[in-house]
């Protein structure tokens, strides 16, 4: 069978994701689902999460995906085994590929609400590198002003300022982006710390894992514009909205189809 990868994410963080794969392995089949109908996932119940993990993984299979990336930490977090279970193909997770980037001692993690509380990230780190330092901080506004689609608007500096100012305080020496829209802030952030503190994208790690099943990084791939042409992108309300906003990102305007899902997990 050939491949074709299949992403999921609430929305645009995902995106993320999936443009360091397509960077590195341009013109990969691949099918991207942003369930733009419920997000922010990070504000829901465990239960509620894995309902929609469920849902979502079920679409993805019956689109015949090869390979499940999970491009949403909070799935990542808290529906791993659902995804696994209900995938019926391998999938390739953020968590253990962030864990493995990690090299300093004081590590800040930034990510959802629902991802903190499930101490995810502190026990993969403190698994593969015992005695760092883990300090989590949870960014309940972040997911809602990025979808937004203002990036440069004072509330997102303001509640950025306000999420660093712990991890700043425990002196970390570096920073996962702990979910997968948090990206798109990576000039906010950066301009808001020290240039010593490392600010690691998880995406980065999914992407070399991905080597072993396509094969080695396309040379030169960074400067090329980004290959969509075998990318199917499809959200569950406001296609046109979700083309709008992720064509920064993207670097072009990408073509978005709404789709519906049997959905047992309403809109918050
Ligand atoms: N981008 C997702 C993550 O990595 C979900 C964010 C959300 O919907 O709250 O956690």
């Amino acid at each position: 069978m050939s491949i074709r990868l299949g992403f999921f994410d609430s929305g645009l963080g995902g995106l993320t994701v999936l443009r360091r794969v397509l960077e590195s392995h341009g013109g990969v089949p691949t099918i991207y689902l942003g369930d733009t109908a419920r997000v922010p996932y990070g504000s829901r119940s465990p239960s509620e999460i894995r309902a929609i993990a469920s849902e979502v993984v079920a679409w993805l299979r019956d689109q015949q995906v090869t390979t499940v990336v999970m491009a949403c930490n909070t799935t990542n977090a808290l529906a791993r085994d659902v995804t696994e279970g209900q995938a019926g193909v391998p999938v390739v997770g953020l968590i253990g590929a962030a864990a493995a980037m990690v090299r300093d001692s004081r590590v800040g993690v930034l990510a959802t609400p629902a991802t903190v509380a499930s101490g995810a990230y502190r026990e993969s780190i403190e698994a593969l590198h015992p005695g760092t330092l883990v300090v989590q901080q949870a960014c309940p506004d972040f997911v809602p002003l990025i979808e937004a689609g203002d990036l440069g608007c004072d509330a997102l500096r303001s509640a950025a300022i306000h999420y660093l100012q712990p991890l700043l305080e425990a002196s970390v020496q570096s920073i996962v982006l702990g979910c997968t829209h948090y990206p798109l802030l990576l000039p906010l952030l950066s301009n808001l710390l020290p240039e010593s503190i490392r600010l690691i994208d998880p995406a980065l790690g999914v992407a070399s894992q991905l080597d072993a099943l396509l094969g080695k990084p396309v040379p030169g791939g960074l400067d090329q514009p980004l290959a969509l042409e075998a990318t199917r992108i499809c959200v569950t309300s406001d296609p046109q909205g979700f083309a709008d906003r992720s064509t920064p990102w993207l670097g072009q305007r990408p073509k978005v189809e709404q789709i519906a899902l049997q959905s047992s997990v309403e809109a918050l």
